[in-house]
């Protein structure tokens, strides 16, 4: 069985995603950090992220795994090196590219493949699992998720103004959902869950009611 949950960056996925999983007795696959690795991927090899062709080429030859709660390139445990503002950014770039896309796509399939899981990303309910059992979409306004997100960076003893975050999200967004392949949208049949006003408590225990209220 599968649970999808999308939505833009700082709307509360991950940690709810996680959450869900952990209380279902589910596995759990963060999307995200597979198009972060191939951004760690693409600075380890000395290519300019904005040269398509040559990211395209690099991205077979990756060997890219889920072990635990780590994340491995080729081996290398990159798990913190994907967490930073400068990846995300280049993963958001990245991922707009449609080789990078297609590999991707294949991998999470394969990971998810005979698992009861909750997969999380941008494009879970629109391409990769669109026959997925429940599909979460959540959002939140722009305010509440940079405050999110300045909260989360002094928490790693990081300071950053809150216009700057609010910038970098909205250009984030902007980039996501936008790109010609597989932008992030509202999936078909999918539910939308507003986080604004919610903790994570209560978005993972919303999400749960309704996967019990199917099952
Ligand atoms: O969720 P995140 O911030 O870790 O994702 C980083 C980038 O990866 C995001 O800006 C867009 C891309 N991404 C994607 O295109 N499709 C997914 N399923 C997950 C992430």
């Amino acid at each position: 069985m599968v649970i999808t949950i999308d939505g833009p960056a700082g709307s509360g996925k991950s940690t709810t995603a996680k959450l869900v999983a952990q209380k279902l007795g589910f596995k759990y696959l963060d999307t995200g950090a597979t198009y972060r690795v191939v951004a760690v991927a693409v600075l380890k090899n000395n290519i300019s992220p904005s040269n398509e062709q040559e990211v395209e080429k690099l991205v077979p030859e990756l060997n890219i795994r889920f072990v635990d709660t780590k994340i491995l390139l080729n081996d290398e445990d990159v798990s913190s090196q994907i967490r930073t503002e400068e990846i995300g950014k280049l993963a958001s770039l990245c991922s707009t590219y449609k080789g990078v896309r297609e590999n991707m796509v294949k991998l999470q399939r394969k990971i998810a493949q005979n698992q009861s899981i909750v997969c999380e990303g941008r494009d879970m309910g629109t391409v990769v699992f669109p026959n997925a059992e429940i599909k979460i979409y959540m959002d939140a306004n722009v305010e509440t998720r940079a405050k999110r997100r300045q909260k989360e960076l002094s928490e790693k003893g990081i300071s950053e103004s809150f216009e700057s975050i609010i910038e970098s999200i909205k250009s984030r967004d902007t980039q996501d959902s936008t790109r010609k392949h597989s932008p992030l949208k509202i999936p078909d049949g999918a539910i939308v869950i507003d986080t604004t006003n919610l903790s994570i408590e209560e978005q993972a225990t919303k999400i749960i009611e309704i996967t019990k209220s199917i099952f």
